[in-house]
């Protein structure tokens, strides 16, 4: 039986894992190498999008507790909140990038990728050190 702390932390490796690819594809940018960018990032988004889907069914449909001990707690909960305050904003700015960078609407995919950095950024932190791991 899972817990609520082992998915947290299945969680945090796997953000870990899809940033250190994200970073990659940055290194490939700065190399000029725009089509793997490209390539790395579309793993990347098939990636979380996979993980976030199959752990949404699994709080929504399979153990709908699993969370219950932070929604009991008001100090977890505005963890909790901190952290989807910036990994919803990530996940909707997602396809955006994807399309745009496909598209090669470059003013919008730069403007987009800011946004991003940010919403990333502070899903990694919150995400790291603002969920309860035990
Ligand atoms: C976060 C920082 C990011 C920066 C600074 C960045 C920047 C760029 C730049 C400068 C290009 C070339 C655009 C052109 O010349 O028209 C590009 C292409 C592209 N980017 Fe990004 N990007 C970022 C993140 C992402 C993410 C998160 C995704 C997808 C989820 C993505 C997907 C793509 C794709 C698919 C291309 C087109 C590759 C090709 O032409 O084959 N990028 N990006």
């Amino acid at each position: 039986m899972l817990t609520g702390p082992q998915v947290i932390f299945f969680l945090q490796t796997a953000v870990v894992a899809v940033t250190i690819l994200l970073i990659v594809s940055l290194v490939a940018l700065s190399r000029g190498q725009v089509k793997l960018h490209g390539r790395i990032n579309l793993v990347f988004f098939v990636l979380t999008l996979t993980t976030v889907v199959g752990f949404e069914i699994l709080i929504r449909f399979v153990e709908p507790q699993l969370f219950r001990y932070i929604h009991d707690n008001p100090a977890l909960l505005s963890g909790l909140r901190t952290h989807l305050c910036f990994s919803v904003p990530a996940l909707l700015l997602m396809p955006a990038m994807l399309y745009t960078g496909m598209r090669r609407r470059r003013e919008t995919h730069l403007f987009l990728a800011g946004l991003f950095a940010l919403a990333w950024l502070g899903t990694l932190i919150t995400g790291l050190f603002w969920l309860p791991t035990e």
